[in-house]
């Protein structure tokens, strides 16, 4: 009965994802500046006060989530979260689709054994290890390493933002999908190496390859920004997603981006040039 259902809700589902997307190709794009609707925290480049968390505040390994909460987008302490709440800010703040903001708190909570619909979540709990968060992330330490979290590592975070090929119109840095397979290929060989306790599975392969594509259709892959939001957590100063398309970044546009990273990530061939320098 249980596999019925879930096959009945996932068919729903990839089908409501491709309505929204052919939506978005026969409507026009948002303004800049308009992306975020009026009256959201957020609108015209105003976010609301940064603090950075205080002692006994919960958060995660997830850079989105923990910004929210320090801009007080959700709640600051990062407790009781509704997962509807965290559905409804991700899809004001970075303008991905209705049905990536639906799906993946919606995993969260089947991830955690909790009701959709009526639990509440605080942020640290997404952090169940081989749940959504895995070993060799760009942002963080492995688990086995690292037990807390909830911090930017920040020698990752700079080796990885050191790595940016790409330069936009007006010659600022930014992160292309191959610098991120590169650096992605660097951290599965290295953690595989570093951490005995090492595991990744496909699936956590492509949530990987999923997280990282947000820095690039969210962010442009601009370094300056990424500084800001990877390391403290915070939203820059007038900053807008760069997600245009009018209803949202769908799963179907998306895991265009995801296959480039994904399948750009080649771990023999970081071995064989690490080997060469040495
Ligand atoms: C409710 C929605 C979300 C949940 C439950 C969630 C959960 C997570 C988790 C558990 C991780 C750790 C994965 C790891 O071990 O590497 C993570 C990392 C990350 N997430 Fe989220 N996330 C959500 C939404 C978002 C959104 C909207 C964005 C982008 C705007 C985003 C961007 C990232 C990035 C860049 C990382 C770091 C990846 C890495 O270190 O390799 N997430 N997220």
């Amino acid at each position: 009965m249980f596999i019925l259902y879930k096959v009945v809700h996932d068919l729903a589902f990839f089908t409501w994802d491709a309505g929204v997307t052919v939506v978005n190709l026969l409507t026009p794009s948002k303004d800049e500046g308009h992306i975020v609707p009026e009256g959201h925290p957020g609108f015209g480049g105003t976010w609301p006060e940064y603090i950075p968390p205080k002692e006994g505040d919960s958060r995660c390994s997830c850079p989105a989530l923990n910004a929210l909460a320090n801009h007080g987008i959700l709640p600051r302490d990062g407790k009781n979260i509704q997962f509807k709440e965290m559905g409804r800010v991700i899809r004001t703040t970075y303008n991905f689709s209705a049905t990536f903001c639906y799906f993946v708190p919606h995993y969260a909570a089947e991830m955690l054994g909790k009701d959709y619909g009526k639990d509440t979540i605080d942020l640290q709990e997404i952090d169940l290890h081989n749940g959504i968060e895995h070993d060799a992330s760009l942002v963080r330490e492995d688990a086995a390493l690292s037990p807390d979290q909830s911090k930017p590592h920040v020698k990752y975070i700079t080796e990885l933002l050191a790595s940016a090929s790409g330069k936009d119109e007006n010659g600022n840095a930014v992160l292309t999908a191959q610098d991120l397979s590169k650096f992605s290929a660097k951290r599965r060989a290295d953690a595989r190496e570093l951490n005995k306790d090492f595991t990744l599975d496909f699936f956590h392969k492509v949530f990987g390859s999923t997280n990282a594509s947000t820095m690039l259709v969210a962010f442009g892959g601009r370094v300056k920004d990424l500084e800001t939001w990877l390391l403290e957590e915070r939203f820059p100063d007038g900053w807008e997603t760069k997600i245009k398309s009018r209803l949202g970044m769908t799963f179907a546009k998306f895991n265009t981006t995801i296959a480039k990273v994904e399948l750009g990530i080649d771990e023999k061939k970081y071995l064989e040039e690490k080997k060469k320098a040495t």
